[in-house]
């Protein structure tokens, strides 16, 4: 019965309505850990869903080393320094490790990390800032750090660009460059294939507040990504910040009519689309975020790989507000979240 016929869409029945069966229950968390046997392609091969409804249990996020609930608020500002003149350095270490990741309760996938977590950091800095990020390659395979922004060609860590554009296994590479434009950009591994290194969770979010930052807000940092648990150029988990349900199980906490910010980049693999809808409330959005001024009220936003954009709002009431992915596939296989408002 297994094969390569036996694709995530066939996988899908399994955990088609898990979502709605949990907020029937009252909200708590849906992804069942399947039976012991639903990580990865064995899983597949007895037709589980890698996600189902009935059984329940939890991601051990210390065993991860990391926390979407942490993740959501962890700016990495680097070391930084005056340099003469006045002009600020910024510097980072960015190790590119090997290492089993739980992505949903009892699935683990075989990632591919920047500094031990997916998405890796979240790399903020101001416009006009000098960065310096020293990429250590720790894996037995060729990885850059390709970086969304405004730079010369020897710095974008792509093929035919110089050392940075491939850096071999035990190699480091050290790149250089200004941040600008402000906005929100993305960096990833751009070794080819392509797709899989991406997949394997070689990603993550890149902050350039613009000169004099944005108005005091909570922040927070969504990630929307997926995993090939079965290796078939499809996914069989969605998520925001790489554990599936994570704050439908745990809602992120929000205080009524403070201005929230967030910063959504898409990275997803193997999908052409991804979305972020909200419940019970409309957002500005600022795609890019490289001008200050919205362009949208919307209550949903649709992006492609590489598409990112600042969305700002207030909860003027409080209670539980469900955001998830417009695509209600992904929602249903792990991109469903809730925001607790008091
Ligand atoms: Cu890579
Ligand atoms: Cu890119």
């Amino acid at each position: 019965m297994a094969g390569p016929e036996l694709t995530r869409r066939a996988l899908f029945g399994a955990a088609a309505g898990a979502g709605a069966l949990a907020l029937l229950a009252g909200g708590s968390r849906v992804a069942g850990a399947g039976d012991g046997d639903a990580a990865g392609a064995d899983g597949a091969a007895h037709g589980h869903g890698v996600l189902h409804a009935g059984t329940r249990g939890s991601v051990d996020h210390a065993r991860n080393g990391f926390d979407p609930h942490a993740v959501l608020t962890d700016f990495d500002g680097g070391a930084t320094r005056r340099l003469p003149g006045g002009r600020v350095l910024r510097e980072w270490t960015v190790v590119a490790e090997e290492k089993e990741i739980e992505i949903a309760p009892g699935v683990r996938f075989p990632a591919w990390t920047y500094n031990g977590r997916v998405p890796g950091p979240t790399l903020r800095a101001s416009a006009g800032d000098l960065l310096r990020i020293r990429f250590v390659n720790a894996t037995p395979h060729p990885h850059t750090m390709h970086f969304h922004g405004l730079h010369r060609a020897v710095a974008d860590g792509a093929p035919g660009t110089g050392p940075g554009g491939l850096v071999a296994p035990g190699r480091e590479h050290v790149y250089e460059f200004a941040a600008e434009p402000f906005g929100l950009h993305l960096y990833h591994c751009h070794t080819f294939p392509l797709a899989a290194h991406i997949a394997k969770g070689l990603y993550g979010a890149f902050i350039v507040d613009p000169p004099g930052g944005r108005p005091e807000a909570r922040e927070l940092v969504m990630v929307q990504n997926g995993f090939d648990t079965n290796f078939d150029s499809a996914n069989e988990v969605y998520a925001v910040n790489t554990v599936a349900f994570a704050y439908l199980d745990r809602p992120i906490a929000l205080p009524r009519d403070d201005l929230v910010r967030i910063y959504l980049v898409n990275v997803l693999e193997y999908d052409l689309l991804n979305s972020f809808h909200l419940h019970g409330n409309f957002f500005h959005y600022f795609p890019t975020g490289t001008s200050l001024e919205p362009s949208e009220l919307t209550d949903t936003v649709a992006q492609v790989q590489g598409q990112r954009g600042i969305l700002e709002l207030r909860f003027p009431h409080p209670g539980r507000y469900m955001f998830h992915a417009h695509q209600s596939e992904f929602a249903e296989l792990g991109w469903t979240g809730l925001f607790e408002v008091s």
